[in-house]
């Protein structure tokens, strides 16, 4: 369960770093993972139109998006976009980071693919400026409605502030504070609820990924289910994401990780296992379900997809038991 906050403003300690703290604080509170991607601290690249994305479903542009930042987007279940306005708009470093998200919407409408958390993914918009016009944050809302779109989240809401203006003015505030944690209590809280599914296998590349993506799509509102492996690989295998392309659901930017590391920050509930061998987890106290899959990498593609069908029917189970 990952709340991802995209933080817009080039101050290290300003009124929007403050605002975002506030909602991914109080979302770790109630069992969340948080993580800030600082847009003015990364190395992010303004798109160049070479409409690659459009064409190839792939920006061809290296930098950290392509580093971790369309991993992370993919992950979130809550994606917060947090900015000051600047010329009644979002900052420019926000802005170069949304622009890059066009291959999320080269994806979605072009390919016509989906992203496995469509169908719990929110939306949720944070805000400050300095001046009291009553359309101060139209143009950001609209743009972030838009991104929302593209990324597969739904809109949440927002919460702005006018007259804010210098570091430490919203900090003074007397409301924000109750309004955050109610925020969190109506958007975070009920996907923290959900069941914790572990999916593992050895390399995280194929039959876990696959199972995740499944339980995602197809029971995301009740189960919050992660992939790992045993002997995490690089990259996912690409025959498995044209075999789950095939069936409408696009891994393109998921990446292996590891089980150890995973079962410490997200403690599961429940640990389906398809072949970790020897390193399959035992935890005390955690319902462990094994599946005997056969491995379908380095196999053909009707092999894999002969696999992909065997999940996706035994997730279908799985979800209707966890309902
Ligand atoms: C380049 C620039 C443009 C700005 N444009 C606006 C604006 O159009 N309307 C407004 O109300 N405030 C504007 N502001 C003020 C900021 O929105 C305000 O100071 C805000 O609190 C800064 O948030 P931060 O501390 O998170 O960076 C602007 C500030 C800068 C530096």
């Amino acid at each position: 369960m990952l709340v991802l906050g995209l933080q817009g403003s080039p101050r290290k300690k300003g009124n929007t770093r403050f605002l975002l703290d506030r909602f991914l604080e109080a979302s770790a509170g109630i069992g969340a993972r948080t993580v800030m991607v600082d847009a003015s601290r990364r190395n992010i690249l303004p798109c160049r139109e070479l409409t690659a994305c459009e064409r190839k479903g792939f920006c061809p542009l290296r930098d950290d998006m392509e580093d971790d930042i369309y991993a992370l987007i993919t992950e979130a279940d809550v994606i917060v976009v947090a900015t000051p306005v600047f010329f009644y708009n979002m900052t420019a470093q926000l802005k170069a980071l949304i622009d890059r998200c066009q291959v999320f919407w080269a994806r979605k409408y072009r390919f016509k693919l989906k992203e496995p958390g469509i169908a719990q993914r929110k939306g949720f918009l944070l805000s400050v400026g300095a001046s009291r016009g009553k359309q101060l944050f139209e143009a950001i809302e609209l743009s972030t409605r838009y991104f929302f779109d593209a990324v597969s989240a739904e809109y949440g809401g927002s919460l702005t502030y006018r007259g804010v203006e210098n570091v430490g003015d919203l900090a003074v505030h007397k409301t924000v504070e109750k309004e955050v944690e109610k925020a969190v209590e109506r958007i975070v809280k009920p996907l923290t609820m959900r069941k914790r599914i572990i999916f593992a296998c050895r390399e995280n590349a194929c039959r876990s990924q696959m199972a995740a993506a499944f339980a995602r799509y197809l029971g995301g509102d009740k189960i919050d289910a992660i992939s790992a492996g045993s002997k995490p690989v690089e990259k996912v295998n690409p025959v498995m994401q044209a075999v789950m392309a095939e069936k409408g659901i696009d891994l393109a930017f998921a990446r292996p990780r590891s089980l150890d590391k995973t079962i410490d920050v997200h403690r599961p509930e429940m640990i389906v296992t398809m072949g970790c061998e020897s390193a399959c987890p035992n935890i005390e106290g955690v319902e462990t379900i094994n599946w005997d899959l056969p491995d379908p990498a380095g196999q053909s593609k009707p092999v894999m997809q002969e696999v992909c069908t065997e999940i996706e029917k035994r997730i279908r189970v799985l979800t209707q038991q966890n309902k």
